[in-house]
């Protein structure tokens, strides 16, 4: 079937600031030239030429499905098409069927907000539950496919969760960099039982990115942080996957958390490609959401109109985005101005707040998703968003990975002896705290009237 005129999809790297465009990357995955960030591009797309049949691609896809092929069965490799070809996949490609994650209605939150359709497309139902192993599955092949025995990152939780497992799935040594004392310990805890090395560094997770970027100069080690752009193709599955879940027709809003910024470029350039080639009609505005305190893109599009990045010291509870010097903002810049999209900051009650309104959804997410929903207030109250339109979050990670939030959040000790205290008034009614009780039936049935009284 001539879909893309190869089976295997032809990709080179592209310099985003020069174009230059090198055969192979350096360890830093940066240009040679000039050191800025590479991204993969497709010279061999044929979107104008007659054999090429946006349906047939689309029947493929949905086809491979029913495969028993784990090439198939992944959400990722399913749309392999529009990815980097990887040789001898099925020596070299690392899954764990990431991916083929659901699209949930948010009944409640969508009355709270003021829209009608209101989505989550959770990506936190991955294999180690956040969005990271959509574009691990790529990088952790291309690492295997290039022979290397040691890969590693500096993350804030979720890349290196993921990156240990899958560095484990394909026979690798990994070496994780986090700030000391500033992740959760549920992600902690995945890649100490995944096998990697971990290094707990009396810095931030800009300070672990520093010393990362050093060490893979003197080493040979494969970085897989998302500066790789290998990384980026797999996260576009994200979108891809979402469409066909929307039967091909786009919402008109996509909101996503922004930190690194590799997730929101990644999902921007997807929705590019796709119009590109036909299989969608119109794009989705991308909208980004930070934390208030963790806001160096915020800052650089409302201050300086996408001009520069002025680096700060970040800090939020939601630390999985406390990241003052993102990587890819210039990635990010271009697909918000191309989607039209808008930046948003939101303060940590307003995440408290939402998390809870999302968990009450039977959902749930951790607090760096629930920036999406905060946002999304924001953007309905300026008029960004109109009650009649169609909005998706992306919800990145699993509530379980930082279950002391959610505790914390829900005894009213969350902000605690912080400036904040005095704003939690507003989140009250979102709070649930256990109730101790003797070990009485009578005292059980009294808790369960005065709730139904109350409810
Ligand atoms: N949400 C979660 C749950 C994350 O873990 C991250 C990033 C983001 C959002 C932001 O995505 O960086 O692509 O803009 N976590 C990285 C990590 C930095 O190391 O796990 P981004």
């Amino acid at each position: 079937m001539s879909i893309i005129r190869t089976a295997e999809t032809v990709s080179r790297l592209r310099c985003i600031a020069c174009g230059a465009t090198p055969d192979s990357a350096g360890q830093d995955f940066r240009c040679t030239a000039c050191g800025d960030l590479l991204e993969f591009f497709f010279p061999g797309w044929p979107p104008d030429s007659p054999a090429f049949d946006p349906a047939a691609l689309k029947s493929l896809w949905l086809d491979r499905r029913t495969s028993r092929e784990a090439l198939d069965q992944s959400g990722v490799w399913r749309f392999r098409e529009l990815l980097p070809c990887i040789p001898n996949p099925e020596e070299h490609v690392i899954t764990l069927r990431e991916g083929n994650t659901p699209l949930y209605r948010l009944p409640r939150c969508a009355r709270a907000v003021g829209v009608e359709n209101l989505r989550a497309k959770h990506q936190g139902m991955n294999p180690t539950a956040s969005f990271k192993d959509t574009g691990m599955t790529v990088a952790a092949s291309s690492a295997h496919q290039g022979g290397f025995r040691w890969v590693a990152c500096a993350s804030t939780g979720n890349t290196s969760a993921s990156m240990a497992a899958y560095a484990a799935r394909g026979n690798m040594h990994s070496l994780v960099l986090i700030p000391d004392g500033q992740i959760s310990w549920g992600k902690l805890s995945q890649s100490l039982d995944y096998g990697a090395l971990t290094c707990q560094l009396g810095t931030d997770f800009d300070g672990c990115v520093r010393i990362l970027n050093e060490l893979v100069r003197q080493k040979p080690v494969y970085l897989l942080n998302s500066v790789n752009p290998y990384r980026i193709e797999g996260q576009k599955t994200a979108a891809i996957e979402l469409m066909e879940q929307l039967a091909w027709e786009p919402p008109d809003h996509i909101i996503v958390p922004g930190g690194n910024l590799g997730n929101s470029s990644a999902i921007g350039k997807a929705l590019l490609e796709m119009r590109e080639l036909k299989l969608i009609s119109r794009l989705p505005k991308l909208s980004i959401i930070q934390a208030h305190d963790a806001n160096p893109f915020y800052r650089s599009v409302r201050e300086f109109g996408g001009k520069k990045l002025e680096p700060m010291t970040a800090d939020t509870l939601a630390t999985a985005i406390r990241i003052g010097n993102p990587a890819s903002w210039k990635k990010a810049l271009r697909v918000l101005q191309a989607t039209g999209g808008e930046v948003e900051e939101v303060t940590e009650v307003e995440i408290a707040a939402a998390k809870a309104e999302i968990g009450a959804d039977g959902i749930g997410c951790e607090p760096a998703s629930a920036v999406t929903l905060a946002g999304l207030k924001k953007l309905r109250r300026s008029g960004f968003v109109k009650a009649g339109e169609r909005v998706v979050l992306i919800l990145t990670g699993h509530l379980l990975k930082d279950p002391d939030f959610t505790i914390k959040f829900h005894r009213g000790d969350l902000f605690a002896g912080t400036p904040d205290a005095a704003e939690t008034v507003q989140t009250k009614h979102l709070q649930r705290a256990p109730i101790v009780l003797d070990a009485d039936l009578g005292a059980v049935i009294a808790a369960l009237d005065a709730a139904e009284r109350n409810s």
